[in-house]
């Protein structure tokens, strides 16, 4: 779960919605709190800008709180999926551990012995997701720009999703992002052959969407053709990978 902060209705106060779903989720509804993870875009702008660029008495709120949330104590994960590269240190401890640490048992129990110059293929992750959200030449792009349809004006970069897909999934899994938006979990989903469900309650996203699964030779004059078939269907708008070809059948 994505939740950004926010602040109370002309206040320069935060608003602690967020906590108390969060709270509930745990509390009443059953869910633990597996992880909590922020999401750093850098590129976020600055906002409200009463607060932050004219009065100047607040900072930017540049971290997204993103909650994995499990129905028991162990949910299927893996992290060796999603390895980061190694530090220009620990690549330099790699190629000659003895010049740069000597073996040793940590006060926080961390053995650091032989093992630990060990190339495992990558670093462990964590919890501090920094992710700009700068996509500005996507195929989803270009074809809302083709055919003057409006963007989603709150994406996710495709990392995000993919990260947690990478994570917490097996390919063939079933992935479902119930405020699916542009649904870039969709896509993400479909590149990590995962399938995937979409909810979205504003059908012209859900339409432009599609631009994210056409194939690459798809020419323009088929894009359009499609769009405009879309847009005046009546049938009940669903997508979804599992349900192949509804795609395109909206
Ligand atoms: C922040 S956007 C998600 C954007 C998405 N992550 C993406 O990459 O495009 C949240 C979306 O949830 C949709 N939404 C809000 N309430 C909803 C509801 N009750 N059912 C379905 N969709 C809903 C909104 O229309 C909006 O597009």
């Amino acid at each position: 779960m994505n939740l950004g902060g926010a602040y109370q209705t002309k206040r320069p106060v935060r608003s602690l919605h967020n906590y108390r779903i969060l709270l509930k989720l745990c509390d009443e509804v059953g869910y633990r709190l597996a992880e909590e993870f922020f999401w750093h875009n850098p590129a976020k702008l600055p906002s409200p800008i009463e607060w932050v660029n004219k009065r100047k008495i607040r900072v930017k709120d540049s971290v997204d709180m993103v909650w994995w949330l499990s129905k028991d104590d162990y949910p299927k994960a893996d992290i060796t999926r999603v390895l980061v590269p190694y530090s220009e240190r620990m690549q330099k401890l790699q190629t000659d551990p003895e010049k740069y640490y000597k073996p040793k048992l940590r006060p926080s129990g961390h053995d650091i012995g032989a093992g630990f110059a060990v190339d495992n293929g990558g670093a462990i992750p964590s919890n501090l997701l920094q992710i700009p959200n700068t996509e500005s030449n996507s195929r989803y792009i270009q074809l809302c720009k083709m055919l003057d349809v409006e963007t989603h004006p709150a994406r996710f970069p495709m990392k995000l999703p993919l990260f947690f897909i990478q994570m917490l999934t097996d390919p063939g899994d079933t992935v479902l992002d119930i405020f699916a938006g542009s649904n870039t979990t969709g896509a993400a989903a479909e590149s990590l052959e995962r399938h995937w469900i979409a909810f979205e309650q504003n059908r012209m996203y859900l339409l432009a969407s599609t631009f994210r699964f056409l194939d690459k030779e798809v020419s323009e004059s088929e894009v359009t053709e499609l769009y405009h078939k879309l847009l005046v269907s009546q049938e009940p708008t669903r997508i979804g990978s599992t349900k192949q070809p509804s795609l395109f059948n909206i």
